[in-house]
């Protein structure tokens, strides 16, 4: 076979088109495109890394392994620990921890989410006594892994609402028992109207004025979080004929097809007090990422959330995909879109395979 054009080739010289503009002259050589490159390689400070933890005294039979998302699981405390110590290794010094309530602890109003020996609690005492300034701790606040219905507030099961302003209060109280347990930022993901004033009037009354908010501002009501709720096991419960629950948290998280609704919620979020503001989910949702990003002067975090994260394994694991080109190039794209801040369970992956490459 000859080397070259294929035989058929038309000639240079048949070519008429007069083409001013070459943008391909940009992309000619490794060197240039790196030299040129917009959006640097997210870096593993970038990364906040979401872990979940059970009670293995209460709830031994518990799985650790979680079907729905292969390769992340339910720590202990001391595993949390553990995981977190190898985060941090390959350069990942954020986590964000989800308790699993044991059932026994759940009740209507959640109460077991200010129980400063509470999971969270401890598991934020153990990281903080472990790591001290190493790790940046997040926390979840919002009542679904801590109450019967599953739902992220208090529910009147008559009326079938779920109540704000009284859920208000009480995420209060668990954003100052996690502050006490040494929280670096609560990240309330409620989306309850008004959580992020209240939450900064509790935590300065408390003496935590150094404690930062990482507002859950743009929060859809997705299918995407499926998975996630397999590991807590905090899927809404339907009440049955008596108790009117609502099967879904379409009355607090946002219209997947709102876009200027966000615009709502990162102005009420601004004024409240939230030093970060988040979108959630991430990849179907950059387009919100990009709008916070041009309006706000706070850092935008961006949630690749377990059903995305779900979406990649099972591709990657059928040789559909190549999991690790794939995973690298959605968190450029985050980053390209405008997030300063990736919350992502390949965290530690990620940044692993960062390291391979340099
Ligand atoms: C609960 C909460 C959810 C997630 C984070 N915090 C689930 C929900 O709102 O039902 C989802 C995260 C994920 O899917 O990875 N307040």
């Amino acid at each position: 076979a000859e080397l070259g054009v294929p035989v058929g080739t038309p000639t240079r010289e048949a070519c008429k088109q007069e083409i001013a503009d070459r943008p391909r002259r940009n992309r000619k050589a490794a060197i240039l495109r790196e030299a040129i490159r917009e959006t640097p390689p997210v870096l593993p400070a970038n990364m906040i890394y979401p872990l979940f933890v059970y009670d293995h005294v209460m709830e031994p039979e518990t799985e650790t392994e979680i079907s729905s998302m292969p390769g992340v699981r339910r720590h202990t405390v001391e595993g949390v620990v553990k995981e977190v110590g190898e985060a941090i290794a390959v350069g990942v010094k954020q986590c964000v921890v989800f308790p699993k309530t044991p059932d026994a602890l759940k009740t209507r109003l959640g109460e077991e989410c200010y129980n400063s020996e509470g999971l969270a609690q401890r598991t934020i005492r153990a990281l903080k006594d472990a790591y001290g300034d190493e790790v940046f701790v997040h926390t979840d606040v919002a009542l679904d892994p801590y109450n019967t219905d599953g739902h992220d507030g208090i529910v009147d099961d008559l009326t079938g609402r779920v109540l704000n302003d009284e859920t208000v209060l009480m995420l209060c109280k668990q954003a100052v028992s996690q502050a006490e347990a040494g929280a670096d930022c609560v990240a309330p993901s409620d989306m309850m109207d008004g959580r992020i004033g209240a939450i900064r009037q509790a935590l300065d009354d408390n003496g935590f004025e150094h404690v930062s908010i990482m507002s859950y501002c743009a929060k859809y009501a997705s299918a995407f979080y499926g998975p996630f709720r397999d590991a807590l096991d905090s899927a809404p419960v339907a009440g049955g004929v008596q108790r009117k629950v609502p099967k879904d948290k379409k009355t607090y998280q946002m219209d997947p097809g709102n876009y200027r609704e966000a615009l709502r919620e990162l102005e009420a979020d601004e004024a409240e007090g939230a030093d970060v503001v988040m979108v959630k989910p991430g990849m179907p949702y950059l387009d919100v990422i990009r709008l916070l990003r041009d309006n706000t002067s706070l850092p935008v975090a961006a949630y690749h959330v377990s059903g995305e994260y779900a979406m990649l394994k099972a591709a990657a694991a059928n040789g559909w995909v190549d999991e690790r080109e794939c995973v690298l190039e959605a968190l450029t794209c985050f980053k390209r879109a405008g997030a300063d801040l990736i919350l992502t369970y390949y965290a530690k992956q990620a940044a692993a395979w960062l390291q391979e490459e340099d």
